[in-house]
């Protein structure tokens, strides 16, 4: 029996010490490959796990910003065993997306991603179909009116509409989210199908919830999952199914859509961009450029997402911080009353004249900070950035965060304090490192329409109602880690002017 017994644990010796000596040559590898690649300052990556240690669930984004704190504007961290170069500061972002535009106009290919659009659209498009989609996405809203009168009278419209259904609420609690998610989706629904939509109107808020579902999937847990086991995850239920079916389900809303407008358009007087994309399929002789009826749905799924969620969280925010902050509401409103009064219609050119209002708006959209994260970039041949080595094919991550609340540009980075856009005889102080839309190639094309949106809504808001918290009520100023960062649902009441 005892040499039975002492030959097993022989045995069990010997295939421990064998795993401990395959374990030692795993790290061994491991720590000459992470030294060979030559990347930029980080956390010592653990094999399999890299650094999810040091990142967390909890506060993701904290943790990048701590990183970057200490190994400076380009650090790296592994996710898994990929390696991924974070970007902060606004030198490293213009040396980066301006100085060396050609070098990083291409998004990384995910594998959540090729299933929702193919690496179609707009969004996470590459090379010369993304250049040719783009180009004409920006001529189609140039020629709609973007940062014209038409659309101004438009959104004028749309700022009415919402008005008057905060009005029925008679200032009693409401939470705005679906007011205004629908008011500023009516936008974008204007210059895509061409119509705008009722409120409860049950087609509209489902297209924004399939469209939702999708855009939030890539940043999610879920999304993250499947990048690194697709086929595994395809297999199992959870948000990223839903998010597939969801994009099955928009697809015979959008064609049916495609299909009034061919039975309705003139080609010779396009009424929207859907009638401009159908008039190109015709025209266009470059098969590369993917002028088809499915890319026209991806790239109208990008528009009425990215031209919905980030407009309308970035109002959400705002009227949280009016309720937060009525010193600043209601010198808003003083402003307000003094050039405009409370019965004319106000109009663009009116920002000129209201640079507090115009300040506030600047300063809520640099502390909402919404785009937590700047969709990723790669760089399409080995460069430098900052003097750092970015290799080709490397997912490059940019963090918008740091740029905003950069200490040597604002006072108190941290604080709400519209005066970081006012100079000393308040007037409005114009910063160029101010750059919510990010910069360079791939910088937002809806910026203009953006713009216009939140000064049009806001200061009508403002010019009508003044909002206020519930008796009791405490208001938390924390954002969801989401495709834009909202506030938490909250309740609030109008009270008419
Ligand atoms: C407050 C509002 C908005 C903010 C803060 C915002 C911000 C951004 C940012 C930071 C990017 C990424 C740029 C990059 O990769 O460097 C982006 C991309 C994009 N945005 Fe916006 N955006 C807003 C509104 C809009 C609107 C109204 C539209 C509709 C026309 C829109 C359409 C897009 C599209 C299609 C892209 C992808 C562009 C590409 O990859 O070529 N955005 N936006």
């Amino acid at each position: 029996m005892a040499s039975v017994l002492s030959q097993l644990m022989g045995q069990w010796i010997d295939v421990q010490g064998l795993l401990i000596f395959l374990c030692v040559l795993l790290l061994v590898k491991h720590l000459r490959d992470v030294q060979s690649k030559n990347m930029p300052p980080g956390p010592f990556p653990l094999p399999i796990i890299g650094n999810l240690i040091n990142i967390g669930f909890r506060d993701p984004l904290g943790s990048f910003q701590r990183i970057a704190e200490r190994y400076g504007d380009v650090s790296t961290l592994y996710m898994g065993n990929q390696p991924c170069i974070m970007l902060t500061g606004y030198e490293s972002f213009k040396e980066a997306f301006v100085e060396q535009a050609d070098i990083f106009t291409d998004r990384p290919h995910f594998p959540v991603n090729d299933k929702l659009t193919k690496g179609k659209g707009l969004f996470m498009s590459n090379g010369h179909m993304w250049r040719q989609q783009r180009r004409f996405a920006l001529a189609t809203l140039k020629y709609f009116g973007v940062g014209k009168k038409t659309l101004e009278n438009f959104i004028l419209q749309e700022c009415c509409c919402l008005c008057d259904s905060v009005q029925t609420e008679q200032g009693l609690p409401f939470d705005p989210q679906c007011l205004v998610t629908s008011a500023v989706a009516n936008i974008i629904s204007g210059l895509v199908f061409g119509h705008r939509f009722e409120y409860d109107d049950h087609q509209f808020h489902l297209m924004q919830k399939y469209v939702d579902d999708m855009l939030q999937l890539p940043i999610s847990n879920w999304g993250r999952l499947y990048n690194q086991f697709p086929a595994l995850m395809s297999l199992l239920p959870g948000q990223h199914q839903t998010a597939f079916a969801g994009m099955y389900k928009l697809q015979p809303l959008l064609q049916e859509e495609f299909r009034k407008h061919k039975e309705e358009r003139d080609p010779s007087n396009p009424r929207d961009y859907i009638d401009c994309y159908l008039d190109e399929i015709e025209k266009c002789k470059d098969s590369e450029a993917e002028f088809t009826e499915e890319n026209l749905m991806y790239c109208v799924v990008d528009l009425f997402g990215a031209g919905t969620e980030t407009s309308s969280t970035t109002l959400r925010w705002a009227l949280l911080f009016m309720v937060k902050y009525p010193d600043v509401q209601e010198k808003v409103q003083s402003e307000i009353d003094q050039v405009i009064g409370q019965t004319r219609q106000l109009q663009m050119d009116d920002r000129t004249n209201l640079p507090y209002t115009y300040a506030v708006i600047h300063e809520i959209q640099r502390f909402a900070n919404i785009i937590t994260f700047t969709p990723p970039r790669v760089a399409n041949k080995d460069t430098t950035v900052r003097g750092q080595l970015i290799p080709k094919g490397v997912m490059v991550l940019p963090l918008l965060k740091t740029i905003l609340q950069d200490k040597n540009e604002y006072s108190t980075p941290y604080e709400f304090n519209p005066a970081h856009f006012l100079d000393e005889n308040g007037m409005f102080l114009k910063k160029d490192t101010f750059i919510p839309f990010s910069i360079g190639k791939r910088m937002c094309p809806g910026e203009q329409l953006a713009r216009m949106e939140l000064f049009l809504f806001f200061t009508s808001l403002m010019q009508r109602f003044t909002f206020l918290p519930l008796d009791g009520q405490t208001l938390s100023l924390k954002g969801s880690i989401s495709v834009s960062s909202g506030p938490e649902p909250f309740q609030i009441c109008a009270v008419p002017r």
